[in-house]
């Protein structure tokens, strides 16, 4: 496989990033992920807007504008064959004397193979586990995830999928999706101290009625539907979180119905 490295298409296994990158020992960095379907990158603008937001919001460079990375993507994907795949584009912090401040990171896009939740988990739901946490700028796609991979030991033996994350009872997202709620027919989702997926876009835009609105973790509990959206998890129905049941603990109408529209949409 091939793979873009700081200026250049070379082959994946020869890609390096240097030890003292802050990327690595600040985990000061920014990355996107996102996936190509019939090799057409799946909505590559929201990501690439996002990409470039992120990298401007760290004050990291990004030494290439929103049309060459698209041409570097298009590439990328004619030359590894990626009919279906996901794409990581990752920009570190760079080296720097006091290993501390930023500099010119290198940047590195990389086509993977992609691994979806298995089809029971989308016929019958999954769990997950309440955990207070903000995660630290959290509308930038950093590439911080030191809690939740520190704690996944603890959500596994729970046989939880995931967690979710609130703080003072105040719901956010999860550690790498965001969150819907349905109670009395009615969809809702947070807005606050969360990752703008562009999942959550897509299903905002199917189903627009949506209200955008603080959630305490009592809201999620009563719930009649909760589902999670993200790139790699489409949209995943949550029918437990914690001991508690959601609705009949099983996937309900309106999740079902959107789950149908999503998928219609990215074939
Ligand atoms: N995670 N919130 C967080 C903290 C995320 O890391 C992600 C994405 C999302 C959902 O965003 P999107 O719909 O754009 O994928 C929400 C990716 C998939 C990951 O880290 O693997």
């Amino acid at each position: 496989a091939f793979c873009f490295a700081i200026d250049k298409v070379i082959p994946s296994h020869l890609a390096s990033v240097h030890p003292m990158d802050i990327g690595l020992i600040r985990g000061y960095g920014i990355f996107d992920f996102f996936r190509t379907s019939h090799y057409q990158p799946l909505f590559l603008s929201d990501y690439l807007d996002r990409f470039i937001r992120s990298a401007a919001k760290t004050h990291l460079y990004l030494p290439y504008t929103k049309n060459e990375l698209a041409q570097i993507i298009h590439d990328l994907i004619q030359r590894n064959d990626l009919e279906f795949g996901g794409i990581r584009m990752l920009l570190t912090g760079g080296v720097s004397d006091n290993h501390f401040t930023p500099t010119q990171g290198s940047l590195f896009i990389f086509c993977e193979d992609l691994d979806f939740p298995s089809p029971s988990k989308y016929e019958y739901g999954v769990k997950l586990l309440s955990i207070e946490h903000v995660r630290a700028i959290a509308d930038i796609k950093t590439t911080n995830y030191a809690f939740p991979v520190w704690h996944s030991a603890i959500w596994k033996k729970e046989g939880a999928e995931d967690v979710l994350y609130h703080s003072n009872g105040i719901i956010s997202e999860s550690s790498r999706s965001n969150i819907f709620v349905i109670k009395n027919n009615k969809i809702s989702t947070p807005d606050k101290h969360i990752l703008h997926g562009i999942t959550r876009k897509r299903v905002l835009e199917l189903a627009p009625e949506t209200e955008i609105k603080e959630l305490s973790l009592k809201d999620v509990l009563d719930a009649e539907e909760v589902f999670m959206t993200s790139t790699t998890k489409k949209i995943l129905p949550v029918t437990q979180i914690d001991d508690r049941k959601i609705g009949d603990g099983k996937i309900g109408p309106i999740t079902g119905k959107l789950m149908e529209k999503f998928f219609e949409m990215e074939k």
